[in-house]
């Protein structure tokens, strides 16, 4: 997508059809709207738009919306509510507390490949890496894990426009993944409810329990947080792993330079969120009343896709953008997005991709691409690799 990129960074704002959306490209401008107040996340303003499919509103399921689609002062207040479990001042303990279950998690995975000489590390490593931490982390006991999953793997598919059948199935299909969320929903109100009798260490209790001028969430509050953590935070994570060991594997430099420096792992992933973004646009913004954005003027009401990638490859903002490169000095991208909905989740999904791209580095011996490039997921929003196969010599 990278070449469409720089085309549309050459038309700041693109409008190509009468109801379609705003493009925007050029980083300047993506950052400045992220933190423009006329500019809503609102799901009710989506729908009025008009918005449908991707860059629709998500279907909830009778869940109230996530703060990912509200606009303050209610985004703020779940926001922060969930901080207290999440963020500033548990922030460095609880995620930092997840570095060893972290560490265990990779191991067991990789130990898992046993004598094979060659996995897809989507479906083998990264698919179940990034749920096994969010399930550790809200407090979802060890022996539930395997059911819970039953029950998240439909949503996250859900979203994948390639898993949809078309014609006749899509009913039944539209059933599955709202009957997982019901019984999602139903797992979670119970452990809730456990939660707020006998609070835990889990973020299931800080989010049920929290004491702040903000007060806690309601129930139905605390349930469309977790189902939003858990499907903002596994897509996104799986696909930056593999474009992650995609990208080194194309830099056998930079990843010999990681397998001797752990360390290195910090720059690498802040790089790769510039290079190969696994979000790629936001599409889910309209804007409440008539703005100028570079002389065009965009009227009330109109749908806005922020084109995140084309961003991070803006020549106006980095030198050599199309070039992966871990030791540049300034990699501020637009990766998690900006302003008040930049990602909640990226301490943690920063941490989980450091551990797993240096541990892959460290213990698969000479690892190399079967296929190059692998074949993709056909969705333009989130970008990764369907199968990402690796043959390697053996396990360190
Ligand atoms: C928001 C990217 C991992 C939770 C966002 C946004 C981006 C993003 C671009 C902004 C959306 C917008 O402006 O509308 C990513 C990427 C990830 C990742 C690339 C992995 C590499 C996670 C994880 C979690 C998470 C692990 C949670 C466990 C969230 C939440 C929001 C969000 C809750 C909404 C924030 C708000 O509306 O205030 N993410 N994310 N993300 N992300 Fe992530």
């Amino acid at each position: 997508p990278y070449p469409l990129y720089a085309e549309l960074r050459r038309t700041p704002v693109l409008h190509e059809e009468e109801d379609g959306p705003y493009l925007i490209s050029s980083y300047y401008d993506i950052e400045a709207l992220l933190h423009d107040p006329r500019i809503s996340s609102d799901a009710t303003n989506l729908a009025a738009a008009g918005a449908d499919g991707p860059g629709g509103p998500e279907e909830t399921g009778g869940l109230p919306p996530s703060f990912l689609r509200l606009d303050p002062p209610e985004h703020d207040r779940l926001r922060r509510i969930a901080n207290t479990g999440f963020g500033p001042p548990h922030r460095p303990r609880r995620i930092e507390g997840m570095r060893g279950a972290m560490r265990e998690i990779v191991t067991e995975l990789i130990d898992g490949f046993g004598d094979a000489r060659r996995v897809d590390l989507v479906d083998q490593f990264a698919y179940p890496f990034p749920v096994t931490v969010i399930c550790r982390l809200l407090g979802v006991p060890r022996e539930d894990e395997p059911t819970f999953r039953t029950w998240v793997d439909p949503l996250v598919a859900s979203l994948d426009p390639e898993k949809r059948p078309g014609g006749g199935q899509e009913a039944e299909y539209r059933q599955s993944a709202q009957e997982a969320r019901m019984r999602l929903g139903m797992y979670l109100s119970g452990l809730v409810e456990e939660r707020a009798r006998e609070p835990r260490d889990d973020l299931l209790s800080d989010l049920v329990n929290s004491r702040g001028p903000d007060g806690a969430m309601t129930m139905m509050e605390v349930l469309s947080t977790s189902v939003l953590l858990l499907i903002a935070g596994h897509e996104t994570t799986v696909n930056l792993i593999t474009n992650g060991m995609l990208t080194l594997l194309r830099h056998p430099e930079v990843l010999g330079r990681l397998r001797a420096d752990p360390g290195l792992s910090v720059p690498v992933v802040e790089e790769l969120l510039r290079y190969e973004p696994p979000v790629q646009l936001v599409p889910q913004r309209t804007c409440i009343t008539d703005i100028e954005v570079r002389g065009v003027t965009i009227p009330k009401g109109s749908r806005i896709w922020l084109m995140l990638a084309a961003g991070n490859r803006d020549p106006e903002r980095f030198e050599d953008p199309d070039r992966f490169d871990p030791d540049r000095r300034d990699i501020r991208h637009l990766g998690f997005g900006s302003g008040i909905h930049s990602c909640f989740g990226a301490p943690l999904a920063r941490l989980e991709t450091q551990i797993a791209l240096s541990e892959l580095a460290r213990r698969l011996e000479n690892p190399r691409l079967v296929e190059d490039p692998p074949p993709y997921r056909e969705n333009a929003v989130l970008r990764g690799p369907r199968h990402l196969d690796v043959a390697f010599d053996g396990l360190r």
